[in-house]
């Protein structure tokens, strides 16, 4: 088995002129390629820190992060972009779509940062995967928030990513519209092997993963992989 990320000793403070606020405190894990896994916890355990770190937009305090074999901790940021840009797609938990772009637009951006040529095409048939072509080039004001979360997953998954981490991806939505969005994620995983890393509330997405990462106050609390008989 190979291992995507591994995340040794990991620890985040935030320090302000009175004080220093430990965030996360010595995270040890790793995840295996191609596996499914789920980070639950209480609100402001530090999940979303967590996932930051794990996919290099945010640097850790202490520790490191090795995701596909490139240790993060010494990058610049801009080297941080680049294996982004490679490896890695992400989904937020408030969409962060580029508001002056529209739909096919906003899916097109990771393939031109990459410099790939013909995107329009590659981007369309996205836009089909998640069911939107007829919403192509409308802004994301003009989208409902089930529209707008879709678009951004064919954003993240527009560079084929080795590992997609997704904040809460259903957070925001009413049961059809969520189970579209979880069904989207594992044809991912089946069909192009991307080890999947969600955050997520909810108990039943949990249980569909191969393992649940438990957090409480910025500590593991609990790490359970699924055994199948
Ligand atoms: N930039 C920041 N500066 C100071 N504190 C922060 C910052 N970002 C997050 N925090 C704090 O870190 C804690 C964990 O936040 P977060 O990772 O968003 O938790 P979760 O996603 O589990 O709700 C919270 O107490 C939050 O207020
Ligand atoms: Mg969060």
């Amino acid at each position: 088995m190979e291992t995507i990320l591994n995340i040794k000793e990991v620890s985040k403070q935030y320090n302000t002129a009175a004080s220093s606020l430990t965030i996360l405190d010595h995270i040890n894990f790793s995840i295996q390629k191609g596996s499914t896994v789920a980070i639950t916890g209480p609100s402001g355990s530090g999940k979303t820190t967590l996932l930051g770190l794990c996919a290099g937009l945010d640097r850790a305090s202490q520790g490191s992060v090795e995701l596909n074999h490139v240790l993060l901790d010494t990058l610049s940021e801009d080297e941080r972009a680049a294996v982004r840009n490679h490896y890695v797609g992400f989904i937020f938990q408030n969409f962060q779509l580029l508001p002056t772009l529209t739909a096919i637009e906003n899916i097109m951006v990771p393939l031109e940062l990459r410099g790939e040529k013909n995107i329009r095409p590659r981007a369309m048939e996205l836009l089909d995967k998640v069911g939107l072509t007829d919403r192509a080039n409308h802004y994301p004001v003009q989208l409902s928030g089930g529209e707008q979360q879709r678009i951004s997953l064919a954003r993240a998954f527009s560079n084929t990513p080795a590992i997609l981490f997704a904040d809460e991806p259903t957070g925001n939505l009413d049961g059809e519209t969520s189970e579209k969005v979880i069904r989207l994620l594992f044809d991912l995983n089946k069909e192009a092997g991307t080890t999947l890393v969600i955050v997520t509330h909810d108990l039943e997405l949990a249980s569909r993963t191969d393992r649940i990462i438990k957090l409480k106050s910025g500590v593991i609390i609990a790490d359970e992989q699924k055994t199948y008989a």
